[in-house]
């Protein structure tokens, strides 16, 4: 454990409250190990003073595909919409960057939100490679001390799992399209700093209702992160679900030594996401769940340091020189497309000239 990584005295407070109050379903997965730490936790964090980022930028990774025109990549409007709403800000990954735009924008970021999507998960494809990428930069920031955190949703949690085995068939098909779902947490899911940093009415609601919006055709088995030592000595399991044939499979993982989280559900659907023709869950918890599960990401953000070199730099990098596209309308037909709105990205050689520069020499 890097010392900068604990939590704030808050933080740990609420973590032991909903330690004391969630009622947590054991299902079994893995050894049972002893909850190391919790008093170290407090002990150290009275000693360290932990420097805060009050001016987060999250990085998203551009994917091509569906909804994006041909030769086009996109980013769904509603991640954009979860980390800003957090109190942070998004600076556009393009998926087809050259390495070494990649690696300046990482310098710029304080955490990387991995979407989902339908990207090819196999290496030679430029969203794989890019993905693969960043995870490095992160892991190797944050064994130099530079805490970094990294959220997966979805594709990024599968994404994540092929990253960290290097095994490209680790994904088994599951029917969960469509299919929100409630937690249910492993034996180690009482070590998480994910879940204790959530309050534990969030923890409750997860556990006890379907809010957790699953839309997937692939999917991590137990069996799998069984199979795969990599995986299972890189990430503790933190809960699984059942999809519609009542087959269970992995819905949270959580890296035992980083600050890398990664769910198979969307918490930024709940409140952002009202395509008609799926059950996405809006009640007030579902919605209480999303903003949380997004301050907890964002509170990670606020421990990264990385900063632009100017704020003329920062300006030209951020989202807000693009519009996004309301995708979502219905057609007369009905057809439906899945995000209401999102960002597209022209090729990423063609984009990096196209913002504050160009709109300078527009005006
Ligand atoms: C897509 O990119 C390729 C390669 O740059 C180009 O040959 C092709 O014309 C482009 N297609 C569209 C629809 O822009
Ligand atoms: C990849 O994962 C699958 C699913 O667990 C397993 O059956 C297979 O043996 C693994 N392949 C390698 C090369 O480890
Ligand atoms: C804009 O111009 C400045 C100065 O010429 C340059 O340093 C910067 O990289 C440019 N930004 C973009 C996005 O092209």
């Amino acid at each position: 454990m890097q010392p900068n990584r604990l939590p704030s005295a808050g933080q740990a407070t609420q973590m032991l409250k909903c330690m004391m109050l969630c009622s947590w379903a054991l299902v079994g997965a893995g050894a049972s190990r002893m909850p190391e730490g919790i008093t170290g936790f407090m002990q150290q964090d009275a000693k360290e003073q932990q420097p805060i980022n009050d001016r987060p930028i999250i990085g998203i990774l551009s994917q091509p595909g569906d909804p994006a025109p041909k030769n086009m990549s996109y980013i769904a409007a509603s991640y954009v919409k979860w980390v800003e709403s957090a109190g942070a800000r998004v600076v556009p990954i393009f998926y087809d960057m050259s390495e070494e735009q990649v690696r300046q924008r990482f310098n710029v970021i304080n955490g990387l939100l991995i979407p989902g999507g339908g990207a090819n998960l196999s290496p030679g494809h430029k969203f794989y490679d890019t993905a693969n990428l960043l995870v490095e930069l992160a892991i190797q920031a944050n064994d130099k001390g530079d805490y970094f955190p990294v959220q997966g949703t979805c594709l990024g949690l599968e994404t994540l799992s092929i990253i960290i085995t290097r095994n490209y068939t680790i994904l088994g098909h599951f029917n969960a399209l469509d299919a929100a779902a409630p937690l249910m947490y492993t034996d180690v899911a009482r070590e998480s700093h994910f879940l204790k940093s959530l309050p534990k009415d969030v923890c409750r609601s997860l556990q006890d209702q379907p809010i957790a919006m699953e839309n997937h055709g692939k999917g991590l088995s137990l069996a799998a992160v069984k199979e795969n030592k990599r995986l299972d000595d890189f990430f503790n399991v933190i809960s699984l679900s059942v999809d519609k044939s009542g087959n269970p499979y992995v819905s949270t993982i959580e890296a035992k030594e980083y600050p890398i989280v990664a769910t198979q559900w969307h918490p930024e659907k709940n409140p952002f996401e009202w395509t008609a023709s799926l059950s996405i869950p809006h009640s007030s918890e579902a919605v209480r769940m999303s903003q949380e599960v997004g301050n907890f990401f964002i509170a990670e953000a606020r421990l990264n340091m990385h900063h632009s070199h100017n704020l003329a730099e920062e300006d030209d990098l951020l989202i807000y020189n693009w519009h996004a596209e309301y995708t979502g309308r219905r057609s007369y037909d009905g057809e439906e497309a899945a995000f209401e709105q999102a960002y597209f990205f022209p090729p990423a050689s063609a984009a990096s000239v196209s913002s504050r520069n160009s709109s300078k020499s527009i005006e």
